[in-house]
Parts: structure tokens; sequence; C-alpha cells
């Protein structure tokens, strides 16, 4: 039977407990690395917001969160190389440390532009945080990403706030889409 987190079209790629672990690492990591600092974690909508949900928990420090949405691929499935901010901050982040949160990096277009956009309002410092990092696709080769999850193929994957066409966000796990056109 085909459900939503029973697929045919899926090939597992990540376990809910394997992103778990590494959720915990990477907020040890930060907490380690602000020690003494208070970061406001940016997260970018939508993908992003189940990864920084945990990620916030796993960070033991006076720490904020504001969110900024960008325009996405829509339904289509590869990057236009265009972007427009739809949500932007609510506060001034003068002076302050922001950790970018995403849910993936695949060209870097979109955040080579906000990190560069953050930087210019005058933040102390603009790190980026990204659950997943798809190297093969990337155009903007010297995007550091500060903190990353895992390497993923080149492939489209879903889950855990990733979605195809808006669906399957709410996967516990993260999946390879087999066949796109399938979604
Ligand atoms: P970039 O500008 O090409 O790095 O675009 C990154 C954005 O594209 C991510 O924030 C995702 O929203 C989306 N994206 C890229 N690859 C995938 C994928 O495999 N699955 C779902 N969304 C993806
Ligand atoms: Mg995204």
């Amino acid at each position: 039977m085909t459900t939503e987190f029973e697929n045919p079209n899926f090939e597992a790629l990540l376990s809910a407990e394997q992103i778990n672990a590494r959720v915990k690492e990477l907020g040890a990591q930060i907490t380690r690395d602000y020690a003494g600092r208070e970061p406001i974690l940016i997260g970018i909508l939508k993908g992003a917001c189940i990864f920084l949900s945990d990620l916030l928990r796993e960070i033991n420090l006076k720490v904020s969160i504001e969110f900024m949405a960008v325009s996405s691929y829509g339904k289509a499935q590869k990057s236009s190389g265009e972007v427009r901010i739809i949500k932007d901050l609510d506060v001034a982040v003068e002076g302050k440390d922001l950790i970018v949160v995403e849910d993936i990096v695949d060209t870097g277009l979109t955040l080579s532009y906000l990190l560069q956009n953050l930087q210019s309002r005058g933040a102390n410092s603009v790190a980026l945080v990204s659950l997943l990092d798809k190297p093969e696709p990337r155009v903007v080769k010297e995007l550091k990403i500060n903190y990353c999850g895992f390497h993923v193929p080149n492939k489209f994957v879903v889950g855990y706030g990733l979605d195809a066409a808006e669906r399957y966000r709410n996967l516990p796990f993260i999946a390879v889409v087999k066949n796109p056109d399938l979604v």
C-alpha cells in the first residue's frame, strides 16, 4: 500500500535517527563556538522550519529566531538564479551575530545573495548552517557552509522540511525521489 510515508517512489537516504543525532552534534558545536554571544538564527522559509525547530532546542545559549522567505523554484525543480525577498526580517541586525539556517544548498545562488544581503546590513558576523549540502550542481563555488549536516548526491530529495511542489515536508526522514515526474 502506498501511504504518504511509504511510497515506492522513495529511496531512503537519511533516517529520523541519523538526522536527530547529527542535529544534536551541530547544536553542540554552535553552542561551543558562540559561547558568551547571543546569536540570531535566521530560518529560511519554508524548507528550514523543521530543521530550525530541532536545532534551536540543541543550542544552550541565549538565542533568538527570525525568519526570511525568498523566491523559490515554485513547482520547478531547477534554480532560476533569480532571488527575491518575499518576507524580510522584522528586526535590525546591525552588530548582531547571525546564523542563517537553510535546508539544502544546491547551486548556492539563493544563499550567496542572502549572505551578502545580511552582511551589508552591518551584521557583526554571518554564518551558515545547512542540513544538507548537494555540492555537484554548485554554481557559487566559493560559498562557505560553516556547519553542514550531510552531503547528499545530485538527486532530488524530500522530507524533514524539504518539499516537492509543497508536498512531503512532513516526512520524519529524508528520501530520494526516484522518479521526479511522479511526485
Ligand atoms: P539553490 O539556490 O540552488 O542553492 O537553492 C536552494 C533551494 O532550492 C533550497 O533552499 C531548496 O528550497 C531548493 N532545493 C534544492 N534542491 C532541492 C531538493 O533536492 N529537494 C527539495 N528542495 C531543493
Ligand atoms: Mg529552501
